[in-house]
């Protein structure tokens, strides 16, 4: 540490959680700094499966500060609801904090992308339905609630009636929906504002301070660098920042504070959602995964697309987001595979392509340039070293490390906490 940051390399659902939680044993801090309830990740510990929307998986440990940064977008309704199922399985709360300067997702957010969705039709995103879009788009134009409005319920209607006043006309004359009333939206959010009320705070401060002092602050992020909304395949993004650069504004920290930048790539690739994915397998091999990796989105339950690893997407990310280590999670889903094939490359109009281009056009022209790899075809969940791998999947881990140019830190292996190869000191 002191301040490390976890992000997500591909399209989200990385197994970030997995590595979140190996690194929160450590941590006096674990902090959210982008996204929303869009985010699901899941953490095993023993015989219990927490899926994690709004609270940091560092919650699994007794006594961490657990932090929503004021770049994180808050589902008060879905955030209570997730805080009494973990209350209710023995999880202890009094050291979560939310960021006042959190935006809050409203009723009228949700509504407005599911009739934005449906105007688009075949052209739509594909989102998670969590109105991170509406959100994020109410927060730059200056009409957002955030979470210190909402908890004054004075204050709170005025921000809802003066959204309204611009959502109205919207919602009856661009998508012929009636209006929303400012009382049915306040009386809807109003249970959960009080409830939370005690948890909000200027985290950031906090935070800024704990850092200055060298105490250990681990980063979270949610979804991954090719569904940030700045630098991957727009438009088929998220509305907020995963990257590394996002946890300095969505947690208020300094960019100088970060000590260490961890990325996280599954050993394949899945997408949820619409867009481009040049490596994808729409066949048996990527039912074969589908299936042996559960992929099936965490929040949405919707069948994930999967393929082979796409080499070209990490390296992309990791020169972008300067990573230091990577995290390499769900090596054993690829067990039983024969051959194993790794996108190093796409080819482009005639040209050889190593980055992924920021043309989303131009990506979704990309055919995908594969190495093909024997599989070890065994169980690598058993194995806690690297030496205890099968010399084929090293092999495999080697052409990572080499078509990347930055080591593995961490391999998951299976999904219980201590299935998992720690490269001695690397995440330090
Ligand atoms: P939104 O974030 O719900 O607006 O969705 C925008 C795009 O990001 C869609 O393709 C979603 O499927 C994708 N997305 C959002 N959150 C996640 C996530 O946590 N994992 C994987 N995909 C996500
Ligand atoms: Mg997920």
């Amino acid at each position: 540490m002191p301040v490390t940051v976890v992000f997500g390399m591909q399209w989200g659902d990385e197994g970030k959680g997995r590595t979140v939680d190996l690194l929160a044993a450590e941590a006096d801090y674990v902090v959210r700094y982008s996204g929303g309830a869009n985010a699901g990740h899941t953490v095993v510990v023993g015989d219990q499966k927490y899926a994690l929307r709004l609270v940091p998986s560092g919650i699994l440990y007794p006594g961490k500060w657990c932090f929503m940064g004021g770049g994180t977008a808050i589902d008060p309704v879905s955030l209570v609801s997730e805080m009494d199922d973990l209350i209710a399985r023995g999880i202890d709360f009094s050291h979560y904090r939310v960021s006042g300067s959190a935006h809050v997702v409203m009723p009228y957010h949700k509504l407005l992308e599911q009739l934005d969705e449906e105007r688009l039709g075949s052209r739509r995103i594909g989102t998670t339905a969590r109105a991170q879009g509406p959100l994020y788009s109410d927060r730059s134009a200056r009409w957002g609630v955030r979470m210190w409005d909402l908890i004054d319920r004075e204050r709170l209607a005025e921000r809802v009636e003066s959204a309204l006043q611009v959502k109205n006309p919207l919602f009856q004359y661009a998508y012929g929906h009636e209006p929303l009333q400012t009382e049915d939206v306040v009386k809807e959010v109003w249970p959960a504002a009080e409830r939370l009320r005690p948890y909000v705070a200027q985290v950031e401060l906090t935070l800024a301070q704990a850092a200055k002092e060298g105490k250990r602050i681990l980063m979270e992020g949610a979804q991954g660098a090719f569904l940030d909304l700045g630098y991957g395949t727009y438009p088929y993004v998220t509305s907020s920042h995963p990257v590394p650069g996002g946890a300095c504004l969505g947690t208020g920290i300094g960019p100088r504070q970060i000590d260490k930048v961890i990325g996280v790539a599954k050993a394949y690739t899945s997408r949820v959602g619409a867009g481009p994915f040049p490596a994808e397998q729409d066949n048996e091999i990527g039912a074969h995964i589908r299936e042996r990796g559960h992929e099936y989105g965490t929040v949405t339950g919707r069948p994930r697309r999967c393929g082979w690893l796409d080499l070209a997407m990490v390296r992309t990310a990791a020169l972008l987001n300067a990573a230091d280590v990577l995290g390499i999670a769900r090596l054993d889903i690829l067990d039983d595979l024969d051959p194993i094939l790794v996108c190093t490359a796409y080819r482009c109009d005639g040209q050889e392509v190593r980055y992924v281009p920021s043309d989303t056009r131009v990506f979704a022209r990309c055919q995908p340039v594969y190495q093909e790899l024997p599989g070890w075809r065994t169980s690598t969940q058993e194995a806690r070293h690297f030496a205890e791998l099968p010399s084929a999947a090293r092999a495999y881990l080697e052409v990572i490390a080499r078509e990347t140019g930055i080591p593995i830190a961490v391999v998951g292996v299976g999904e219980r906490r201590e299935q998992a190869i720690v490269q001695p000191g690397a995440l330090a």
